[in-house]
């Protein structure tokens, strides 16, 4: 496709929210692409990744700076056309990427080159689109926030969730004995499945009490905590001294004010609460991260499927079934 800057280049299909609000709120529309402008590629998506965020987007409970807006931070696809300056990539290449602008649930759209991730040819457009943004997570959760050691004991909530089952293999393979705790026992089977050790079903038995037993009462070294409001301070309960509680995600609710003073009481734990941007704000961390986890996945100690399959103008359905804990795994909305 060949587009003059500035043109209107091509209709196009996109979900957008009018405000915030339940799944319903997500409206499938046409609307105008305009050609790339400098620094800038235009992607035809082949697959778009469901995160947990958002949701939290749709809700409001990340705000978005106007509406309507469009949603969806996760794509990959093949880049039908460049703008000026862009050096790095051509049409034809296939590329994946987690980014701002927010707007990825769409079929075309425009992208800033630097943000986007030359695809190997091993890994397809839609596991990448699935993978991406959660393994690249997980990477940074057990490389940087808490480097894991071989012989490390760690407790991983949604353990069967999209960021959990990267995590979990990851770290089991690094050497960690890794409890995950899970909604259902059929969620119990897939988390045993990708490197849980044990996995707890914390919606029928105390999972504070299921630690203390499985590390005779010493504890974990780290919590990696998306769940939040229902599992934040148990999950404190879980660390041995000096544990760190990392808190990454907040699928319940939000945390509920806390006092610092806690941490000194519960014999001196750490608490952090990391966000994907600050790992992935660099252009060379991005890169490394990537590759790292496309590696993970060439290597086969990262095995993942697309667990569920959405046509885009299907999404509220995608979003229902996130927000109500029936995903496991990745799933992707397909334009
Ligand atoms: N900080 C970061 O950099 C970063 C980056 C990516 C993702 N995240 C966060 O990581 C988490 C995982 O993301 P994901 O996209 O892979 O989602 P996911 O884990 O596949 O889905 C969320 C899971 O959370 C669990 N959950 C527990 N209580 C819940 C509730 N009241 N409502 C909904 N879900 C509940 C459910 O698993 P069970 O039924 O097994 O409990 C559910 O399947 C999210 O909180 C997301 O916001 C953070």
């Amino acid at each position: 496709m060949i587009v003059a800057q500035g043109e209107l280049s091509m209709q196009a299909n996109r979900i957008v929210i009018t405000h915030p609000g339940p799944p319903s709120v997500l409206r499938y529309e046409q609307h105008d692409v305009a050609a790339p402008g400098r620094g800038e590629v235009l992607i035809r998506q082949t697959a778009i990744g469901l995160n947990y965020i958002d949701i939290q987007h749709r809700t409001g409970r990340y705000p978005l700076p106007h509406y309507p807006s469009p949603i969806g931070m996760e794509g990959a696809g093949v880049i039908a056309a460049i703008g000026s300056d862009v050096a790095a990539f051509k049409p034809g290449d296939r590329v994946v990427y987690s980014s701002l602008p927010i707007g990825a649930y769409a079929d075309v759209r425009l992208m800033p080159a630097d943000r986007l991730v030359p695809l190997p040819a091993a890994i397809s457009d839609e596991l990448a689109a699935g993978i991406f943004t959660k393994g690249i997570t997980a990477h940074y959760l057990i490389f940087t926030t808490f480097p894991i050691k071989r012989g490390d004991t760690i407790l991983v909530h949604a353990a069967a969730g999209g960021v959990g089952l990267i995590l979990c293999q990851w770290a089991k393979h690094l050497g960690a004995t890794v409890i995950g705790t899970v909604g259902t026992e059929q969620k119990a089977a897939i988390a045993r499945a990708h490197g849980c050790d044990t996995a707890i079903v914390y919606t029928r038995q105390d999972f504070v009490d299921a630690v203390a037993q499985l590390t005779h009462g010493k504890g974990v070294a780290a919590v990696f905590d998306s769940v939040g409001k229902d599992t934040f301070e148990k999950s404190l309960r879980c660390l041995a001294p000096r544990g760190l509680l990392v808190s990454f995600g907040t699928a319940s609710g939000p945390i509920a004010p806390f006092d610092v003073f806690e941490l000194n009481r519960l014999d001196s734990l750490y608490l952090t609460s990391p966000a994907f941007v600050t790992h992935t704000r660099d252009r060379t961390e991005l890169l490394a991260r990537a590759g790292a986890l496309f590696g993970a996945v060439a290597s086969g100690f990262i095995e993942m499927s697309i667990a569920r399959r959405y046509p885009l103008n299907q999404a509220v359905q995608a979003h229902e079934d996130l927000q109500a804990r029936r995903t496991t795994g990745v799933s992707v909305l397909v334009p």
